[in-house]
């Protein structure tokens, strides 16, 4: 009889037991159903991995996550090395992930959801699954490192931010005219969006998680940069900073701007999330032969203008929201050709506002500017002609302009 009563119970609380699982499991699938499954859904779902209703379980339990192959996606009884886990619970700096958090562009999951998700993951029947493995502490690169900014290029400047693998990135930069059209009729001008703009496109591809190239080419001097940035130390716990550097030439196809056509630059590229809102970027820059006149005039003799320009690029992102943030940059230049005297050429250290909105793989920036320029060897080495330093002398004299950024992931 005793025998009877204690197998009854064993049996009930066993099949209690995975009752409990599933049924905590429905109530996940409630919450996959509110909140994931219009990206995650059937058809090609987002990141490999489906979470509609049938096939979620096999997709999640077990199975070794695309961003991050050393976690699960869902490690039974292990809710902090389940890498949805972590991308839920958004907690990056004690358990770090890759990329976004989810659910993507929009609002965290509520505690009890959050909690329901945590305990069907310790609800896994311990005679089926066996106890969990912590793996703790996940060493990968790509998982404890942390992106400081939300753009690979934060205005003009490049940021720390690399493409991850397996992902190319198309940008459009766009650059109008002088918003007083160059005289002082700025509502004629319509604000330069009538005047001769520079626009420029850039194709971008990861070789590596840390390296990526970039060929991009502008009107209307119809110049062609061709780069590399390597970022080979990315901020993660016990690193406060990325590094890395962002090399390549330019090469100016049209002859009439100038002899100097074959211009190299390099840039050393230092960035650090001070704070959840707040990312700070410094990158000294190099660029070569950045006069492309080769010839100036100095008290009335010409001589030839090989020069390099050293500048130190210097920018902030605030993010007001999490996909959402203001951007600044300042880029003074400390030696070498700055285009003002000698040349005649009046230009100035670069500055640029910008307010940068991203979702998923877009972001879209708008900005005002005082340069026109967008390539490394020219933007370093000063704004574009400009006739006064001064914002508003002669009615306002700066640039409106857009970047358009759209990754492709495979
Ligand atoms: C608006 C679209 C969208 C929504 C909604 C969304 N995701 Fe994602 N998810 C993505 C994209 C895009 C990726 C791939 C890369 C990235 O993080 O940007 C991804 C990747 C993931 C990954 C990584 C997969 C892997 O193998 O590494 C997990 C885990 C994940 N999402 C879980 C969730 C969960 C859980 C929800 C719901 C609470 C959710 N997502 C909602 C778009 C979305």
């Amino acid at each position: 009889m005793r025998f009877a009563v204690v197998l009854c119970i064993g049996l009930f609380s066993s099949n209690g037991y995975a009752q409990s699982h599933a049924d905590l499991f429905a109530k996940v699938q409630t919450i996959f159903n509110n909140h994931c499954v219009s990206c995650h859904g059937s058809d090609e779902p987002t990141g490999g991995m489906s979470l509609v209703a049938g096939v979620s379980y096999k997709n999640i339990v077990n199975v070794p996550s695309n961003e991050n192959g050393q976690l699960r996606r869902i490690a039974p009884n292990a809710p902090t090395d389940s890498y949805l886990f972590r991308k839920i619970l958004q907690e990056r700096e004690r358990w770090p992930f890759a990329e976004d958090p989810m659910p993507l562009d929009a609002d965290k999951l509520s505690t009890d959801e959050i909690n329901t998700i945590k305990d069907w993951i310790n609800s896994f029947p311990q005679d089926v699954w066996g106890a969990a493995k912590n793996i703790t502490v996940a060493d990968n690169h790509s998982a404890g490192e942390k992106e400081s900014f939300l753009a690979t290029q934060l205005i003009n400047l490049p940021t720390t931010r690399t493409l991850g693998q397996k992902t190319a990135e198309f940008r459009i930069l766009h650059r109008f005219g002088l918003i007083n059209g160059g005289g002082s009729n700025t509502f004629g001008a319509f604000f330069g969006l009538d005047n001769g703009a520079f626009t420029s496109i850039n194709l971008s591809l990861a070789l590596r998680n840390d390296l990526d190239i970039l060929v991009r080419r502008t009107g209307p001097f119809k110049d062609i940069e061709v780069a590399v940035k390597y970022v080979p130390v990315k901020q993660k716990p016990g690193m406060p900073v990325s590094l890395g550097f962002y090399a390549g030439f330019d090469w100016l196809s049209r002859k009439d701007i100038g002899k100097n056509r074959f211009a190299p630059n390099i840039q050393i590229l230092a960035g650090s999330q001070l704070s959840k809102d707040l990312s700070i970027l410094a990158v000294p820059s190099f660029t070569f032969k950045s006069n492309h006149n080769e010839t100036v005039v100095k008290n009335g003799t010409e001589y030839k203008d090989t020069r390099y320009t050293m500048a130190v690029g210097l920018g902030a992102q605030y993010q007001f929201k999490p996909n959402a943030a203001i951007t600044g940059e300042f880029i003074p230049r400390l030696d070498g050709y700055k285009g003002i005297k000698e040349s005649q050429d009046p230009r100035f250290n670069t500055w640029s506002l910008g307010l940068l909105y991203k979702i998923r793989l877009h972001v879209f920036q708008v900005l005002i500017s005082n340069t026109q320029f967008l390539h490394t060897t020219q933007y370093v080495a000063g704004s574009s002609a400009i006739t006064e330093n001064k914002l508003f002398k002669g009615g306002a004299n700066f640039h409106f302009g857009f970047n358009i950024i759209r990754q492709f992931k495979w």
